[in-house]
């Protein structure tokens, strides 16, 4: 597969100046690492990238009012939830890819070719081990029983991540169940939900609570971070994958895919491309503590002492169809 792929790669190299001078993406992430890869792409092929940063809220609806005129080539954005949103909106188009087709499990990528996850990430449990021991967790569905009642933190359910998260219980076990497992985890909660998942993790360090659940590389963002308290939250905590006898933990991508309003949609798919090389993929596992979706990548040494996983192999596209029923339950159980 490296072979064919140093194929492809020298033979646009070659004629990248017929397929576009510059993309343009528009990217939900901030991460300076992304540019530093997107640089070396540029070395590669000659097509020089662009990167318009903003909210998911902000780029999507961006893309929906420039249409065909958008500058736009690619999307990228973390959540399945939002992804899904944007294929729905109209804004990408689909692409066929061997390449990325091979690289990318099915479960990972749009069935259609309209998305494509290019980094995983686990929303697991931290917890504080001088209060929690590891053998009292296993499910996200035990974190609805009265043995958590009060030592619970997770952000509010407007934020997608909860929401894939409540999907993939609705798949797993139903909506009724999943209505119940919601109201149970809101009653269970220390305070009413507010802040980021690095809040949450603050919050349980600090002793507010015991367990919060959040996305793995927000820990390693914490663990490597310039601010010393912040090292110190992530040096009090461990990660829990929960689910692991049954179904596996909930995993969720960042993603991209091709705008519908693209003119260069050959370069947009050979960018695309690039994000699933061996290059990119061990890059991400380095800079920003995401997981790979490209198997038999070296993760970092980070996330190899974390532990390995089952991860829940739902296809994304289905949590991102079940969305809307996700936060129709949520805004039932209270949970705000
Ligand atoms: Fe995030």
């Amino acid at each position: 597969m490296k072979a064919l792929f140093l194929y492809t790669l020298s033979l646009f190299s070659f004629c990248s100046a017929s397929l576009a001078d510059t993309l343009t993406i528009y990217s939900y992430r901030h991460y300076e690492s992304d540019v530093l890869l997107f640089d070396k792409f540029t070395e590669q092929t000659g097509i020089e990238v662009e990167v318009v940063k903003s909210k998911a809220g902000a780029l999507l609806e961006r893309l929906k009012a420039e249409g065909d005129k958008t500058p736009a080539d690619i999307l990228i954005t973390s959540d399945a939830g939002r992804l899904h949103q944007a294929r729905e909106a109209g804004v990408l188009q689909p692409i066929r890819s061997p390449f990325l087709e091979q690289r990318v499990p099915a479960n990972l990528r749009d069935t259609d070719g309209y998305w494509f996850g290019f980094t995983q990430r686990a929303r697991v449990l931290v917890y504080a081990p001088d209060r929690v021991s590891e053998d009292e967790l296993s499910t996200y569905e035990d974190l609805g029983t009265a043995d958590w009642r009060g030592r619970l933190l997770v952000r509010s359910s407007a934020n997608v991540y909860n929401q894939s998260l409540l999907s993939s219980l609705i798949d797993a076990n139903g909506n009724q169940q999943a209505l119940q497992w919601a109201k149970a985890v809101r009653k269970n909660m220390a305070r009413p939900p507010q802040g980021s998942d690095r809040d949450q993790m603050r919050a349980v360090a600090a002793g507010l609570a015991d367990v919060a659940i959040v996305n793995t590389y927000y820990l390693g963002l914490l663990a490597n971070s310039d601010n010393q308290k912040d090292r110190a939250v992530a040096a009090q905590l461990k990660v829990f994958f929960p689910n692991q006898a049954a179904r596996g933990t909930h995993v969720n991508v960042s993603g991209a895919g091709v705008v519908a309003g693209s003119d260069q949609v050959e370069a947009a798919q050979r960018f695309l491309e690039y994000l699933a090389t061996d290059e990119a993929q061990s890059a991400f596992t380095g800079a920003t503590y995401e997981y790979p979706v490209v198997s038999g990548i070296e993760w970092s040494p980070l996330l190899q002492q974390w532990g390995t996983f089952k991860a829940d192999p739902i296809s994304l596209a289905l949590l991102g169809e079940l969305n809307a029923d996700a936060i129709r339950c949520f805004n039932q159980a209270g949970w705000e």
